[in-house]
């Protein structure tokens, strides 16, 4: 089975890194072509377009920042690699999209005979890097089945949920709630310390509690060393806030603290934090000072 892959950023080098250690062959396409130096060194064909990567595969797998940047690539002129795939291919797109983004990829594929799934992913970096990432995926199920070996080299499970878009719509549900479960957190610690509580106390007391959930436990360091290299950058925890809420719009739903969070990460995203890790919404709501 041949195999593309476009877009190697945090998550996608990874990604493609554990095919290729699993005997894929492997074509690749990046923006930035340094990211893919590795994984060519690892035996993986660079491709100098995106079009190139898709005329030559079985399955395709995307992993791209934004349902804007996606859109371009992927279907906006007639040059756009949709164009390229065989009849018959697969394309699994595993960015962080809206649902309404997975509907209108998985038309547009169907229209040229090309079977399409949504799987975003939950999981960060060291998941991603360790094959330990969860699938969600919308589609046939025919079709996630024959891909089946291919997430299972990159996940520890996979969960078929629907048709297309229900992938995404899973994915958005839990992204909501990370979202405002850290801003949350962040709040208290920032209360709790004015208040002259030690922040190791906080975090001894509060961490491993049943009032915050246990993924916090793993942004300790950053906390601590006031360090936040990007595993999940912030303005992509943004762009998702920001995509619930235009969901929710179009649904009728109301979404009050959603939007307060959204424009929380959008402030901390203005003051110069998108490039960092999202648990940095701590920083912004503890100390804004060190952020002006
Ligand atoms: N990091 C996480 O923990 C995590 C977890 C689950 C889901 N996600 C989602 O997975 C997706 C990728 O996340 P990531 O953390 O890997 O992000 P990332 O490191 O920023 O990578 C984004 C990728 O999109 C490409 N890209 C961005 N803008 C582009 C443009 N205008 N034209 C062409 N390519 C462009 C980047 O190319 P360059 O390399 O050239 O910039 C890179 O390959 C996002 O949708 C994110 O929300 C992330």
């Amino acid at each position: 089975m041949k195999v593309g892959f476009i877009g190697l950023g945090i998550m996608g080098s990874r990604m493609a890194a554990n095919l290729l250690n699993n005997g894929y062959e492997l074509s690749l396409y990046n923006r930035t072509p340094d990211k893919a130096e590795a994984l060519l060194a690892q035996g993986a064909t660079w491709c100098d377009s995106p079009e190139e990567v898709a005329k030559n595969v079985d399955v395709l797998i995307t992993m791209l920042s934004t349902p804007e940047v996606l859109t371009s690539m992927a279907v906006a002129t007639p040059e756009s690699f949709v164009h390229s795939l065989k009849p018959g291919s697969i394309w699994v797109d595993c960015t962080t999209v809206d649902p309404k983004t997975s509907r209108m990829m998985a038309e547009v594929a169907s229209a040229r005979q090309i079977h399409f799934l949504d799987a975003p992913v939950a999981g960060s970096k060291i998941p991603a890097e360790r094959g330990e990432l969860l699938f969600l995926v919308g589609g046939e199920a025919e079709i996630v089945g024959r891909c089946a070996p291919l997430f299972e080299v990159m996940g520890r499970k996979t969960i078929h949920v629907g048709g297309n878009g229900m992938g995404t719509s899973l994915k958005m549900v839990i992204n909501l709630l990370l979202g405002q479960a850290m801003a949350a957190f962040s709040e208290g610690m920032a209360l709790g310390e004015s208040l002259g509580i030690e922040r190791d106390t906080l975090l001894d007391i509060l961490l491993g509690s049943a009032v915050v959930p246990p993924f916090v436990a793993a942004k300790r360091d950053k906390i601590t060393q006031n360090q936040f290299d990007p595993e999940f950058p912030l303005r992509w925890m943004h762009k998702d806030l920001h995509l619930a809420a235009e969901t929710a719009f179009a649904q009728g739903v109301s979404m009050p603290l959603a939007n307060a969070a959204k424009e929380t990460y959008a402030l901390a995203k203005q003051k110069g934090l998108g490039d960092n890790d999202f648990s940095a919404i701590y920083q912004f709501l503890h100390k804004r000072e060190d952020v002006e």
